[in-house]
């Protein structure tokens, strides 16, 4: 039996490459929020919301994530929100965080793009300046609406565009392909945004080939499908192509029925670039440290996996190759 301790988990710097904004909105701050703003939540108090976290499938879980980002409203709760989450990742020593934002959450509701993001960044900049975290922000779009409206969002931001690093694919899956959103990725890439998408979360293989091949992307959220499809799998060996894998969520959402059952050490043993995430930290029950506790415990991972994880995760990042090496380095010194 390996014994890790969260210590050694904590000596280990990471990268977090796959985390909603939106999703690390614990439940006291919801509250808090909520009187600030003068909203009424369905719930009446902080175990009500975490008696509703009972989820049974993706969608299960959505809905009850959009009825929760209604308490933003003001540059300020955007700002509170993003630096909860930055002394979260001070805690387990993630050094960089690229980090998914939903406009549309926010500018269907009548809260200007500019609100949001001025918030974002601020709480960003701080985090550099105070805490030493560097950050990216991903601009996702939700895949249930239209393309036309990801075009509306994409044009919103170019104002913002240097403080942009790429755009992403979320929402429901199953039913709204890669293919849905060519057009828009392709602008987007001719306004210089790198890609990413979830597919393979809920969705078939084909959804993975998908985004590869219309969309371009540069790595995939999620992609735990990958091995049904060995052609698919050694296509993400030997092209390095990185899979953001989210294990605590994929619990949560029931996409496995518990964590010994999930496929990151196969994954791994495939020779794929995979990383660890916590996605939605808020909701599924642990952020990026406990996701690495709660995997070694399940998967029997070792110090030397834990490397491999943790060097993945900048080796995936969109960090410059320099900082990748520096990152690189300080984990190649750390004892197995
Ligand atoms: N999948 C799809 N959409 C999402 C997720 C997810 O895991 N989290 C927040 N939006
Ligand atoms: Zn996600």
């Amino acid at each position: 039996m390996i014994n890790i301790s969260k210590d050694q988990i904590k000596k280990l710097p990471k990268a977090e490459l796959h985390l909603h904004i939106e999703g690390s909105l614990e439940p006291e701050l919801m509250m808090k929020l909520a009187k600030r703003n003068n909203i009424t939540l369905k719930y009446k108090n902080l175990s009500e919301i975490r008696a509703a976290y009972q989820f049974t499938s993706l969608q299960s879980f959505l809905d009850i994530y959009y009825e929760g980002a209604k308490v933003l409203m003001h540059e300020e709760d955007f700002f509170d929100l993003t630096w909860d989450y930055l002394l979260h990742c001070k805690d387990d020593n993630v050094v960089h965080s690229e980090i998914f934002f939903d406009p549309q959450t926010h500018t269907d509701r009548g809260i200007p793009f500019a609100t949001v993001i001025h918030g974002l960044r601020r709480a960003l900049d701080l985090g550099k300046k105070e805490l030493g975290i560097s950050s990216y922000l991903i601009m996702s779009f939700l895949r249930h609406l239209p393309e036309a409206n990801a075009f509306k969002t994409l044009e919103q931001s170019l104002p913002f565009k240097d403080w942009i690093k790429g755009i992403g694919l979320d929402s429901s899956e199953v039913g709204h392909p890669p293919s849905k959103f060519t057009r828009v990725f392709e602008a987007a890439r001719q306004h210089g945004f790198l890609s990413v998408a979830h597919a393979g979360e809920e969705g078939p293989p084909e959804y993975i080939w998908e985004a590869l091949e219309s969309l371009k992307i540069q790595r995939i959220d999620h992609g735990i499908r990958c091995l049904e499809d060995p052609k698919l799998a050694q296509h993400l060996t030997r092209k390095r192509i990185p899979l953001t894998v989210c294990p605590l969520s994929n619990v949560k959402l029931k996409v496995f029925q518990k964590l010994d059952d999930h496929n990151l050490k196969k994954l791994l043993d495939a020779g794929i670039l995979a990383t660890i995430n916590s996605d939605d930290p808020a909701y599924f029950g642990g952020y990026l440290g406990e996701n690495y506790f709660q995997c070694t415990k399940s998967l029997g991972l070792s110090m030397r996996d834990l490397k491999v994880l943790a060097s993945n995760s900048f080796t995936a990042s969109f960090l410059p190759p320099n900082e990748k090496a520096h990152w690189l380095k300080i984990i190649e010194h750390i004892s197995a």
